[in-house]
């Protein structure tokens, strides 16, 4: 056995290819190994068609360096300049309409929370107890405030609109002359409130008036009464006394 050992070892080296590349190498033949010392011819052949990607071929045709970019500067590199671009401006544009939209709605549901509503006054109000006032008088108490005269003829306690039935003004009563005159035209009303002179072409209207449970007199300008339909008659027309 020894003897065997030494006759191997001094056996010339063979060079076995590896199963992937039995068959593909110039100096190779499918069953026959690569030479150990081919000639340079060969080396060659064996470098240009060697399979792209193996040893052989990137010593044949070593990639070229590749030359990289130099990376641009960073913003925050260079603090001291600022460039206002087209497409900074538009950006910009953009967040001032997102912003300025946000703003208009947040104002306009806040709007929509306080409506805008006009409040009248009270059409009704107190007129006092009847005992105030005298017989065959005119009260100008609410005149200034409410536009009713409160009038008591013998019987009755009944409130006048201080309203001219021609174009609006607000007459006067003369108590002198036991009437009442518009300033504007020259209109005159009786005591009752009936049109004798000037353009007014209809008497005054009455008020609403009762008495509540309390005794106080209660006027209400939302009902009115007029003359000529005959409304005088009427029960809230007048407090009886
Ligand atoms: S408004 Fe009273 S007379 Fe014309």
């Amino acid at each position: 056995m020894p003897e065997e050992k030494e006759q191997l070892t001094d056996l010339p080296y063979l060079e076995v290819p590896r199963p992937e590349e039995a068959g593909t190498h110039p100096t190779s033949t499918p069953n026959m190994p690569p030479m150990k010392n081919p000639p340079e011819e060969l080396k060659d052949i064996a470098a240009k068609t060697a399979a792209p990607g193996s040893a052989q071929a990137r010593k044949a045709d070593p990639p070229e360096k590749v030359r990289m970019a130099k990376p641009l500067p960073k913003a925050e590199d260079d603090p001291g300049t600022w460039e206002f671009g087209r497409r900074s401006f538009l950006r910009a544009a953009g967040w001032m309409s997102f912003f300025g939209f946000l703003t208009i709605a947040t104002v306009g549901a806040l709007r929509m929370m306080f409506p805008r509503t006009l409040y009248e006054p009270p059409k009704s109000f107190k007129a006092g107890k009847p005992n105030e006032y005298l017989p065959m008088t005119v009260s100008e108490k609410y005149k200034d405030t409410e536009r009713v005269w409160i009038c008591r003829d013998e019987e009755n306690i009944f409130a006048l609109v201080a309203i001219c039935t021609h174009l609006g003004c607000t007459p006067r009563w003369l108590a002198a002359e036991a009437k009442f005159k518009c300033p504007c035209h020259g209109s005159g009303f009786t005591f009752e409130g009936i049109n004798f002179e000037g353009p007014a072409p209809r008497p005054l209207e009455r008020a609403k008036i009762v008495l509540t449970e309390s005794g106080e007199l209660l006027v209400d300008k939302a009902q009115t009464f007029r003359y000529e339909n005959g409304d005088w008659v009427k029960p809230e027309s007048f407090v009886k006394i």
